[in-house]
C-alpha cells in the first residue's frame, strides 16, 4: 500500500484520510492521523469495516471511553452508543447543529462514529469548523463575547418529552433524573491541543450567557450561530458502510440530517473524554 494521505476539504473543515488501515496503525501514522485531527477539527475514514471491539479497541488510543448517559449502548458493548432510526420513526438523534456533550462538566474531547445501517440515500453528516467561526467574527463581535462564559444544558433535550434535538418516539425521558444538568464554559475556548482559540456555544445546547437570561442572551447568541453555520465553512460527509468520521467537540459542530423518512440508519458511536476547558 502507498503510504497514507490527508487530504483536506476545500471548505476547510475536515479532511480525508486516505490508504490508512486502523487495525494495523504504526506509531508515526498515529501521530500524524492525530496531528489531522487537530488541525482540521474532524477526520473521515473510508473502507475500514471495523468490528465493535477495533472501533473501541481503536478509540482507547485516543483516551478514556465517556459513556454516553442517554443514549441506549450496544447489548454487548456498553461503550458503544446506538445512533439509531427506524424506518417507522420520523425525528432523528442529533437532528440540529450542536457539539456533544457540551452540557458535562468536563464536555467530551471527541465522538468516533461508524456507519452500521445506511439508507439507499440520505442521511449524511454537516460538519462546521469553530476554529474559523472565531478567526472570521467581526472584532465587535470578538470584542462583544470577550470574557463571557454560556450555560449548556441538557434538560430542555433529555428531560423533555415533548421534543428536543435528541427526542425519537418512544425514547426514554429522563425528567425527573439526576442525570440532566447544566454546565458553564467560556464562550470561546483555548483548545487544549492547538491552543487556537474557537466559539464554544451552540444552538442544541447553549440556553443563556451567563449573567443574562435566556431573551437578554439571544440577539448575541443567534448572530454568534448565523456566523458559524455560514456555508462556506461547512462540510458534508456521504457515508458509505465502512465509512467512519470522528470529529473534535471542541472545536466543530455537527448536524445529522434527516432526509430519508421511511428506511432505516444505524450509527454506532464512541465518545472519548475530555479535560476541563478554559
Ligand atoms: C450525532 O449527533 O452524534 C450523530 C451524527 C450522525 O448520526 O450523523
Amino acid at each position: 500500500m502507498r503510504s497514507m494521505e490527508i487530504r483536506p476539504d476545500a471548505s476547510g473543515c475536515g479532511a480525508e484520510i486516505l490508504r490508512v488501515d486502523l487495525t494495523d496503525l504504526s506509531e508515526a501514522d498515529f501521530a500524524r492521523i492525530r496531528g489531522a485531527y487537530i488541525e482540521h477539527g474532524v477526520i473521515f475514514f473510508r473502507d475500514q469495516n471495523l468490528t465493535p471491539e477495533q472501533h473501541i479497541a481503536f478509540a482507547k488510543r485516543w483516551g478514556p471511553i465517556d459513556i454516553n448517559k442517554f443514549f441506549t449502548a450496544t447489548p454487548a458493548h456498553p461503550e458503544i452508543a446506538e445512533v439509531r432510526k427506524e424506518k417507522e420513526q420520523t425525528v432523528n438523534i442529533g437532528g440540529g447543529w450542536h457539539t456533544d456533550h457540551s452540557y458535562d462538566q468536563v464536555p467530551a474531547m471527541g465522538s468516533i462514529l461508524v456507519a452500521r445501517i445506511l439508507p439507499e440515500k440520505g442521511g449524511d453528516t454537516l460538519f462546521a469548523n469553530m476554529y474559523l467561526a472565531y478567526d472570521t467574527l467581526t472584532d465587535d463581535l470578538k470584542r462583544q463575547i470577550r470574557g463571557l462564559r454560556a450555560v449548556h444544558s441538557n434538560r430542555h433535550v433529555f428531560g423533555a418529552t415533548d421534543g428536543g434535538y435528541n427526542s425519537v418516539e418512544g425514547g426514554p425521558s429522563f425528567r425527573n433524573s439526576d442525570l440532566v444538568g447544566d454546565a458553564v464554559h467560556p464562550v470561546v475556548l483555548t483548545h487544549p491541543e492547538s491552543g487556537r482559540k474557537a466559539l464554544y456555544v451552540n444552538p442544541a445546547f447553549t440556553t443563556h450567557i451567563e449573567g443574562r437570561t435566556p431573551e437578554e442572551s439571544n440577539p448575541l447568541l443567534f448572530a454568534l450561530y448565523a456566523h458559524a453555520m455560514s456555508k462556506e465553512r461547512v462540510c458534508r460527509f456521504v457515508w458509505q458502510l465502512g465509512s467512519i468520521a470522528f470529529w473534535d467537540n471542541r472545536c466543530t459542530w455537527h448536524f445529522a440530517l434527516n432526509d430519508y423518512q421511511g428506511q432505516q440508519r444505524l450509527m454506532h458511536r464512541i465518545t472519548i473524554a475530555g479535560r476541563p476547558l478554559h
